[in-house]
């Protein structure tokens, strides 16, 4: 059997008030059309999932290339059924189309197996996919020949409801599943003589009956894998089920979650059995924890890759970082993009790293900033220690060796390599190379003036 997906994708979403195009809008860290497109692509090969596109058409097209889809333009966005028209050319050869909505995120694969499989057995020119969500008002009603049975009469979009249809409670999913064949023989007889002047998709149920071709309705009990995003409202209440989702399958897989519903963790990250992870954490794109690990309340991890047992106290913040097993970050840690923390290293409080390795068993606990360094195996920064990593002009690199001490205070002016086994006084500013197992001061000599104050104050 010959199958293509479409999905339309090429509408404004006047209703988000944004200036983003809705499909590329994010839930679950991911855009509206790449769910649908990840379901569909378990279903069919890439090259044949066709995606509508028209409003803001070439930012759509860049985000969405990666996924291998072919792209049908709409340039003038007449209405649902338009959207199929413009693609005719392209996947009239098919024998059947399954037809998705960029905007309807949660869609399963599961669903879409069962919409075909359902459609094929009917023998359906066309199926639609519908539910009943407890508020149908918006949505489109599915009228059925009668009660229970499969056959469909027509879909009634919610303006053109008759009073007593306002509260039909089955809604039409946007989703369908089309024989190609009679599809197109009668999609040229769609009028805009609605509501909105457009050219409805839904108005081919009715037409496809007249025609006296069979149109089937098959419902699902899953409302939210169904429901459109059409306002930024409903898409954080679809964020919330995607992630709520997330959430529990990570705890069947033995990481606890305290207060899942705080939790924001992408559908991309995984976590280790063992894991903890208190409230209001934000786990986000290809972040990978290890297991036994516990990760404090409001620290946000994007792209990083931290491994067994680590514990991240409260408040850090850490981006496209690399963190070896047994490592301490935080509270309050800053790093930046490509920190590598070593095996059992330390990161404290209001420290902050950028492109810096520190070597197994480092320490940087208070106040510091470590960027475009080097540190060694077993090295201590001392308190308020700072890379001078810029001029002005370009950056330098900062090299200490191993087990050097670095005492509090200290200002490292690279471009600069301090050698394994130093010592940095405190409150020395170092400009100079330091040899292995030196001492370096860099600092003026104290003065001490014995009564010097009590003779300030008794002069007043
Ligand atoms: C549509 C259905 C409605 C159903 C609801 C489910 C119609 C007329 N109505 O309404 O019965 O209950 O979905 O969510 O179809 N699009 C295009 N080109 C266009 C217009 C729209 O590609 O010219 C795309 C949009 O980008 C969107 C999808 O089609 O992804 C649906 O369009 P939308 O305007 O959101 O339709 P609804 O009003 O939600
Ligand atoms: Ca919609």
């Amino acid at each position: 059997m010959q199958l293509a997906i479409v999905i339309m994708a090429a509408g404004k979403g006047t209703r988000l008030k944004s200036r983003r195009p809705k499909v590329l809008h994010q839930i679950g860290g991911r855009a509206l059309a790449e769910h649908v497109i990840a379901a569909a692509a378990q279903v069919v090969e890439p090259k044949d999932i066709y995606v509508v596109i028209g409003h803001e058409a070439e930012a759509v097209r860049a985000a969405l290339r990666h996924t291998g889809v072919r792209f049908v333009v709409q340039a003038e966005q007449r209405g649902t059924g338009h959207a199929i028209q413009t693609a005719k050319p392209e996947v009239e050869g098919y024998e059947n189309l399954i037809v998705l909505s960029g905007d309807a995120p949660m869609i399963r694969t599961e669903t879409i197996l069962r919409l075909r499989d359902f459609h094929l057995e009917q023998q359906a020119a066309m199926t639609v996919l519908t539910t009943r969500p407890a508020d149908p008002t918006g949505y489109g009603r599915v009228v059925r020949k009668a009660a229970g049975k499969p056959e469909v009469i027509a879909i009634v979009e919610q303006k053109a409801l008759k009073p007593e249809q306002l509260s039909a409670p089955e809604i039409n999913s946007g989703i369908y599943a089309f024989r190609a064949e009679p599809l197109f023989k009668h999609i040229g007889e769609l009028s805009t003589d609605n509501a909105h002047g457009e050219y409805y998709l839904t108005d081919m149920a009715a037409l496809l009956v007249k025609a006296k071709e069979r149109v089937v309705a098959l419902e699902t009990a899953d409302v939210h894998e169904v429901l459109g995003a059409n306002t930024i409202a409903e898409m954080m209440e679809l964020d919330a089920e995607m992630r709520m989702r997330k959430a529990q399958a990570l705890m069947a897989e033995g990481v606890t979650i305290f207060r899942p519903e705080t939790s924001v963790i992408d559908s991309t990250v995984t976590v280790g059995a063992d894991t903890i992870v208190e409230p209001f954490v934000q786990l986000l794109g290809r972040t990978k924890i290890g297991s036994g690990c516990r990760i404090r309340s409001y620290s946000v991890i994007e792209d990083s890759t931290i491994g067994d047992d680590v514990l991240v106290r409260n408040g850090s913040v850490i981006g496209s970082s690399l963190i070896a097993k047994n490592a301490l970050i935080g509270p309050y840690s800053h790093l930046r993009p490509e920190s590598e923390i070593g095996e059992g290293a330390h990161v404290g409080n209001f420290v902050e790293t950028k492109k810096s390795r520190l070597g197994a068993g480092a320490k940087a606990n208070h106040l510091s900033y470590i960027g475009d360094a080097e540190v060694g195996a077993g090295t201590n920064i001392g308190a308020g220690t700072i890379t001078c990593n810029y001029d002005g002009k370009g950056k330098h690199r900062t090299t200490i060796g191993a087990n050097v001490f670095v005492g509090s205070d200290s200002t490292l002016v690279a471009p600069l390599a301090i050698a394994d086994g130093s010592y940095i006084a405190a409150g020395s500013t170092i400009t100079e190379d330091v040899p292995a197992d030196a001492l370096a001061l860099g600092r003026a000599r104290q003065t001490t003036k014995p009564d010097w104050a009590k003779k300030m104050r008794s002069r007043k």
